[in-house]
């Protein structure tokens, strides 16, 4: 609707012509002035807001504190970019050693939405890792002699130490390395304990 006001000063009476789906009426102030045009949407992808305003006018046509808002529901079919967001961290993973010092990490993904529409990635690392240390290494007892190994005896990874064959996956360390619990068919104790 569009609408041409014009303001027409005469002695007593202060008139505003304006045009009404073609109709040219005269207004009487005071009075509300015209609609404004509808303003553009409040929001530039998806659904959003627009409204049209009109304001009460003096017997001068000077807008008074007084305003009359009219709201409009509008679409604007495009896309909204999605900026991505990260899930929240998994747990701690294994630490790296069975025994001593090592590392364990932990994960998270930026699917929590991933991004779209041109969104932002997420920001900051995707995993993180920390000391830790489940138990302490054995050491290699005083009377250890390599010289004294046999065949059948199991050979600590670093092979500086041998171990009895039953003592392999018994669930306790002997090898000061831990060798002797590595690799073995129970699920090992997941330490989380940090440094
Ligand atoms: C307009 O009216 C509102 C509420 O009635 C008031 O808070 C505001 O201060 C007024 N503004 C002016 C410029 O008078
Ligand atoms: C990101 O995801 C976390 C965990 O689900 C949630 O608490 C947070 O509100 C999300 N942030 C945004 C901006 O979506
Ligand atoms: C951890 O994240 C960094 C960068 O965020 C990456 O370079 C590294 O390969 C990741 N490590 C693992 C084990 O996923």
């Amino acid at each position: 609707m569009a609408h041409r006001c014009l303001t027409l000063f005469t002695v007593i009476v202060i008139s505003c012509i304006y045009e009404a789906g073609g109709v040219v009426e005269v207004q009487k102030l005071p009075g509300w002035s015209p609609w404004s045009g509808w303003t553009s949407c409040s929001v530039t992808c998806g659904y959003g807001d627009s409204f049209r305003q009109a304001h009460w006018l003096d017997k001068d046509g000077q807008r008074v504190n007084e305003t009359a808002r009219e709201h409009m529901g509008c679409y604007i079919p495009k896309s909204c970019p999605v900026n991505g967001n990260w899930t929240v961290w998994s747990g701690w993973y294994w630490c790296s050693s069975v025994c001593g010092p090592g590392r364990q990490e932990r994960y998270r993904y930026c699917v929590n939405p991933k991004p779209a529409n041109g969104g932002l990635p997420c920001s900051g690392l995707a995993n993180e890792s920390r000391a830790c240390e489940v138990q302490p290494c054995p050491t290699i007892p005083p009377s250890f002699r390599l010289s004294d190994c046999a065949d059948e005896d199991f050979m600590c990874d670093s092979g500086l130490q041998c171990v009895p064959a039953a003592q392999r996956c018994d669930r306790t360390l002997h090898c000061h390395d831990g060798s002797d619990e590595v690799k073995c068919r129970y699920v090992r104790n997941q330490g989380k304990k940090s440094l």
